[in-house]
């Protein structure tokens, strides 16, 4: 497992998704609120950027762009068809204000 820096809270616009790149790993990483989420960016229907799709804050939850399905950002889990498989989803830890992503 190692850690990555992401930054601070107030580098991510509340409610978007961002694309970031970490060792060869592809992430989306969503702010909503106090909170921040990090998954693959890959929908695990197709292959298909999740950054690309919007963020339901009521939910807690990213729309796949391509053909819909919503993934729940705190496990990844898949929420609706057409995805029936989760996407990998990584911890954010908090230290000295910095936020860091464990990934294996
Ligand atoms: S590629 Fe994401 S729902 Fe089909």
């Amino acid at each position: 497992m190692k850690t990555f820096d992401l930054g601070v809270l107030d580098d991510f616009v509340n409610g978007e998704a961002r694309q970031m790149r970490l060792d060869g790993h592809v992430l989306v990483v969503v702010r909503i609120d106090e909170s921040v989420y990090v998954l693959d960016d890959r929908c695990s229907h197709e292959d298909f950027s999740l950054a690309l799709g919007e963020v339901s804050a009521e939910t807690c939850e990213i729309e796949c762009a391509r053909h819909g399905a919503m993934f729940r950002l705190s496990d990844g889990e898949p929420m609706s068809f057409p995805a029936t498989r989760p996407v990998a989803h990584y911890d954010v830890l908090s230290a000295n204000g910095r936020l860091q992503v464990m990934v294996p």
